[in-house]
């Protein structure tokens, strides 16, 4: 069986966030007796010139977008075992990210979507499912439903919609979304892409798709609620039968404290308790920090965002440098809590360290270092932080929402069980009070924390699981058991 994975983002060719670790690492995981998974994805002239010089040239031809006859490259790669595809258009992908703003990232994203549909013919590869991952591709089951229904080649090819994130819809007024994709009136009604009189890309995408899978059971509830649904929640009570929530893994062979290249001291479950603080005091002496293996590092890697709870941890980050801490921070995004983190590391300097910039060299030896990694969302599809910081035996301290809490077992200090620490309301002295109580572990029961390290290093969140869950699906959707 064919399937192709549509997406904006696929490691290690370019990323912006979680998605493309997963358009990367999970292709990979399927049974390939059974299944050819290619993905498709732009040609960016921000991608990293090693890529470009690795893809071969296939072919190129026209194709209608709007008023617009655009250009359409196909350029190929073989990378560990799986086919990649990328587009190339120069007047849309040559910016220096993959994302700008609306219009103009509707307009590059519908004709990526578009391009997606009109390459498969000319490359012979014929999709039993196409699988689409947020707002970028939510045009292809759109597409797929309109022109290309005149080719019997397009009969018959199912489609997916992955949400990774619903706060990103792809919105902008009807009349300049139907220029720029060339769709008819039919398509921009109510219990289609109009949402609130305007066109929504993603919308589309769930309303003409197969099915719907969001990144973890939880959010995949919690987008049924207006505090998670972003304006959504009545589309996705509608579509709730075929709405279902499969939770990410990460890539075991990038993530490994045993053979990971990048991290100061390798490690494993049997040999953690001497060798991972090596790391810690490494990390001390390359970022400044009091050079201490006995204090509690608290490790942070996001993106500096709302949705990532940083308003509380402004909130009570003075409170929380009166403690026996490190905090090291590692993030870029918004303005503000780029500067906070600046702040905090001026004015406890030793002890904060805020690393503004992209450095995934780093971010592995944060978790290699780290005791406790914080996580305090405010709303997290599905986050694989916090699987990474598990495998690395950093136990996270998170707020119970979506992927969070489906995959940190709170600790339970009566039955000994759980592997990291959560809170359940949107509040910063509950977020503190939670560090505090992991403070108290680490320093007070070492025995207990480390047996909580040994817990969170056996779980498995290893993309196994879950891709047998995305190989039923596509089953059940071909028509096959
Ligand atoms: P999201 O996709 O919402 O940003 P995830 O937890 O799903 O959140 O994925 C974020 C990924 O990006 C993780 O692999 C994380 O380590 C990585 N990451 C985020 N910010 C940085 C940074 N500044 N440097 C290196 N890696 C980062
Ligand atoms: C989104 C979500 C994140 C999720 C990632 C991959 O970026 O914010 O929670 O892990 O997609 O699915």
């Amino acid at each position: 069986k064919n399937i192709l994975f549509a997406t904006s983002e696929a490691v290690p060719f370019i990323k912006t966030g979680g998605l493309a670790d997963v358009a990367g690492a999970l292709p990979k995981c399927f049974d390939k007796k059974y299944f050819d998974v290619r993905v498709i994805l732009p040609k960016y002239a921000c991608m990293k010139q090693e890529w470009k010089d690795k893809m071969d040239y296939i072919t190129h031809f026209y194709m209608d977008l709007g008023y617009k006859n655009c250009y359409v490259g196909i350029m190929h790669m073989e990378y560990q075992g799986i086919q990649f595809y990328f587009i190339d258009n120069e007047y849309y992908f040559s910016g220096p990210k993959p994302y700008d703003s609306a219009p103009w990232d509707l307009e590059k994203f519908a004709f990526f979507s578009k391009a997606v549909l009109s390459v498969l013919p000319v490359i012979g590869f014929r999709p039993d499912v196409i699988h689409c991952h947020d707002w970028q591709t939510g045009l292809v089951p759109v597409y797929l439903h309109d022109s290309f229904q005149q080719n019997e080649f397009f009969w018959n090819i199912k489609t997916v919609m992955t949400i990774h994130n619903l706060k990103f819809q792809g919105v902008w007024d009807v009349k300049t979304v139907q220029d720029i994709t060339g769709l008819s009136d039919y398509y921009f009604a109510a219990d289609k892409l109009e949402a609130y009189k305007d066109a929504n890309f993603l919308k589309g995408g769930i309303v003409f798709a197969d099915a719907v899978t969001t990144v973890s059971n939880t959010y995949a509830e919690e987008i049924k609620t207006p505090f998670y649904g972003e304006r959504l929640d009545g589309l996705m009570c509608a579509r709730a039968n075929s709405l279902r929530g499969i939770v990410n893994g990460i890539d075991y062979d990038i993530f490994n404290p045993e053979t990971d290249s990048c991290i100061a001291q390798n490690y494993n479950a049997t040999t953690f308790r001497k060798e991972k603080v090596k790391n810690k005091i490494q990390l001390q002496r390359e970022l400044g920090l009091e050079e201490n293996p006995k204090a509690m590092m608290i490790g942070i890697v996001s993106r500096l965002t709302d949705q990532k709870g940083f308003d509380l941890i402004a909130y009570v980050m003075d409170e929380l440098c009166q403690d026996a801490v490190q905090i090291v921070a590692l993030g870029t995004g918004d303005e503000r809590y780029e500067n906070m983190f600046r702040h905090f590391d001026w004015k406890y300097h030793g002890k904060v360290s805020a690393q503004i910039y992209y450095d995934e060299a780093l971010s592995h030896r944060i978790y290699a270092a780290s005791d406790a990694f914080l996580m305090p969302s405010l709303f997290e599809p599905c986050g694989l932080s916090q699987l990474i910081s598990l495998r690395y035996g950093t136990l996270p301290i998170v707020r119970e929402t979506g992927g969070l809490k489906d995959t940190v077992e709170p600790y339970n200090e009566y039955e000994g069980t759980g592997t990291g620490f959560s809170f359940r309301n949107y509040n910063a002295h509950e977020m503190l009070n939670t560090v505090r109580n992991a403070e108290r572990i680490f320093y007070d029961k070492k025995r207990e924390w480390n047996k909580m390290v040994d817990r969170a290093m056996a779980t498995d969140f290893s993309w196994n699981n879950s891709a047998r869950q995305y190989e039923e699906m596509y089953n059940w959707l071909i028509g096959e058991k």
